[in-house]
């Protein structure tokens, strides 16, 4: 990784605003409710508007504000002239629900790729369809098709993808991708949750909004939940986003945005080693004559490797593969692992294994599941940061 970028980079994951406790060395956690005024004229000023101050939890305090001005300037950092509005919310899911609440109404279309995270899929299939808004999977790798859908497509508002995908680990172009949005007058959102602003910064490919679940490599302990949305056009992210997010009261408690500051304060440190073990276990299982495919950015051969490479800093730190005896010996592996841990969460510092068709991804159709490659017996692995050897030696005695 560029010196350059990091040096800037980590000190705004690391360093703490002082405006929050000005005497305190690390910023407490503000476990209150409400806040107070030092007169009823401020009090009114503050609720009209006049004089911006905390008002109420549910609204905005102290830990969020900290932490979601670091994660705007974390996916802002380095380009030019860009500025930008975030919101941090109590999980990703509740950020990717802001996000399609605040761009879809009744007759709207979007389009979305059709290998995400499951309970994304199962959003998008009930309550955001059953609002009348139409949602069209489709693969976001061919472009051309691509275009010819949205160009057809009745008020399409948004693009939404997910790269690299959860569990499939392929990779889309989002360059590309948000110049064919823009072309129809819509907005291109990705989730950037496996890639972090540290690896991958979609507003430099032209994406109008972003969305994390900041429960995996942002927390980086697998402590807190928490999600986080945001958008090019403050405008709509102060007015409409933030109306989500206030009314629906989907608000990031105060531990839980502590907790998540502790943990981005070593987003570079973890990341380059998640990504270093990541590529050793990718290769290894691609030797293994157990395994049948290994879904890594990294291998040359990978068909979206090429994409990576000029959207990505390197190539992430979780990968999904199948063996050769199906889902079968997936299962022996998952049970037969000691140090791996049994889980459908990713991004945490020690290495989690899961089965998506069973567990993260259980609830998207089958068909959907298998015509965007989520097969039965597709295993995947976050890499955490232990030892490299160890990683790999309990993998191999699961395989045996
Ligand atoms: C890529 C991705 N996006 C969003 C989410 C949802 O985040 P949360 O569990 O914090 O609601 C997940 C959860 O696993 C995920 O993997």
């Amino acid at each position: 990784m560029n010196d350059k970028f990091k040096k800037g980079f980590d000190t705004i994951c690391i360093k703490d605003d002082s405006v929050y406790a000005p005497t305190s060395h690390t910023t407490p956690i503000f476990a209150s409710s409400t806040f107070i005024y030092e007169s009823a004229e401020k009090a009114m000023d503050v609720f009209r508007g006049n004089e911006e101050a905390f008002i109420y939890g549910r609204w905005n305090h102290p830990n969020v504000e900290l932490v979601e001005n670091k994660l705007t300037q974390l996916e802002c950092y380095a380009i030019d002239d860009l500025k930008a509005q975030g919101y941090l919310f109590s999980t990703g899911m509740a950020a990717i629900a802001a996000l399609f609440n605040s761009v879809l109404k009744t007759g709207d279309t979007i389009i979305a790729q059709g290998n995400i995270y499951g309970t994304t899929v199962e959003l998008l299939n009930t309550i955001i369809q059953e609002r009348g808004v139409q949602v069209i999977y489709t693969d976001l790798d061919n472009l051309e098709a691509l275009r010819e859908l949205a160009k057809a497509s009745k008020s399409l508002k948004l693009i939404y993808a997910e790269t690299p995908s959860n569990p499939t680990i392929n990779a889309y172009d989002l360059a590309a991708i948000a110049t064919i949005a823009h072309e129809c007058n819509a907005l291109m959102a990705v989730d950037n949750t496996f890639a972090t602003p540290y690896l991958q910064q979609p507003f430099a490919q032209g994406v109008d909004l972003i969305v994390h679940s900041t429960t995996k490599f942002l927390n980086g302990h697998g402590t807190a939940l928490g999600g986080f949305l945001v958008g090019r056009d403050i405008d709509f992210m102060k007015q409409q986003v933030w109306k989500q997010r206030k009314l629906q009261g989907a608000m990031l408690a105060p531990f839980d945005a502590w907790l998540l500051n502790q943990g981005l304060k070593t987003l570079s440190l973890r990341m380059d080693r998640h990504v270093e073990n990541a590529r050793l276990v990718a290769m290894y299982l691609e030797t293994h004559t157990a395994v049948n495919k290994v879904n890594y950015l990294g291998f040359e051969t990978h068909p979206q490797h090429a994409i990576a490479l000029k959207q990505m800093r390197e190539f992430g730190g979780v990968i999904s593969f199948e063996l050769k005896g199906g889902l079968e010996a997936g299962i022996r592996l998952m049970n037969r692992v000691q140090l791996c841990t049994l889980t459908a969460s990713l991004g945490t510092a020690d290495t989690l294994i899961q089965h998506p068709a069973s567990m993260t991804h259980f609830n998207v159709p089958k068909a959907q599941r298998e015509q965007f490659g989520i097969g039965d017996g597709l295993i995947r692995l976050s890499v955490g940061l232990e030892y490299i050897g160890d990683i790999i030696s309990d993998l191999e005695q699961g395989l045996a």
